[in-house]
């Protein structure tokens, strides 16, 4: 088995889980347009597949041992491309529409998130977001996010990566307030446990009195300022 990975001195292999580079198979088609973060098998995958393919990664070596092995094994790799460099600052340029994006890059916080948040506008609403690796806390976070998202649906789990579809335009994420994830607020849980019922009452006491228009009276008459 080809090593994609590491040095030339310390090769390793990273490949994706064979059911994943199965889905891949199975999924891509000439005349899709998809992307992934990270560089390997799953790139290989996406050359024999013809659809157009971006692979991102920041190791020059691993994009010409996917070539060197797409040509020896007879792999058209017309429609795959490479853009090299660190991801959140390749994807950060844009580009067109995707129909599937594939997320395997940086696994360290808060690099999944980041592939994530320049890549979803450009998914078509319809299209695929795969989340690789989410026994990792740090790629689970963008997992669980995403599961409280109303535009994301997850079709399933394969092993450890989870397959999302997009099943509405991208939401405005400056908006926490209408992010599902946020659907707990206020939060008092990285209090004690004896302060939070007490910060929570209180908060609750402060809405109440905001929305029937009392907290100016209320205050005048406790002489808060
Ligand atoms: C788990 S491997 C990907 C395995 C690949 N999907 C396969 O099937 O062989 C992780 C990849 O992320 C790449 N990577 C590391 N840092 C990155 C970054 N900042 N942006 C994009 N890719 C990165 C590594 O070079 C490596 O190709």
């Amino acid at each position: 088995m080809p090593n994609f990975h590491g040095s030339d001195d310390e090769p390793k292999n990273w490949k994706s889980q064979w059911d994943i580079l199965e889905y891949l198979d199975a999924t891509l088609k000439p005349g899709m347009k998809s992307l992934e973060t990270g560089c390997g098998y799953s790139s290989v995958v996406a050359a024999s597949s013809g659809a157009d393919h971006t692979t991102v990664t920041p190791s020059i070596d691993e994009t010409e041992r996917v070539k060197k092995f797409c040509d020896e094994a007879g792999i058209n790799r017309e429609n795959l491309s490479f853009d090299i460099g660190p991801s959140y600052a390749v994807l950060a340029k844009g580009g067109s529409e995707l129909d599937l994006v594939y997320i395997d890059g940086a696994h360290g916080f808060p690099h999944p998130c980041v592939d994530w948040m320049h890549t979803e506008a450009r998914l078509t609403v319809g299209g695929t977001l795969l989340v690789d690796d989410i026994r990792i806390p740090t790629c689970r976070m963008l997992h669980d996010f995403l599961l409280e998202e109303k535009n994301w649906k997850l079709e399933r789990l394969i092993g450890d990566t989870s397959i999302f579809t997009k099943t509405g335009l991208t939401q405005n994420n400056a908006d926490w307030m209408g992010q599902g994830a946020n659907a707990s607020y206020p939060d008092f849980s990285f209090l004690p446990a004896h302060s939070r019922a007490a910060k929570k009452s209180r908060h609750l006491a402060e809405r109440t009195l905001a929305t029937l228009g009392l907290t100016k009276p209320v205050k005048r008459l406790l002489g808060i300022k």
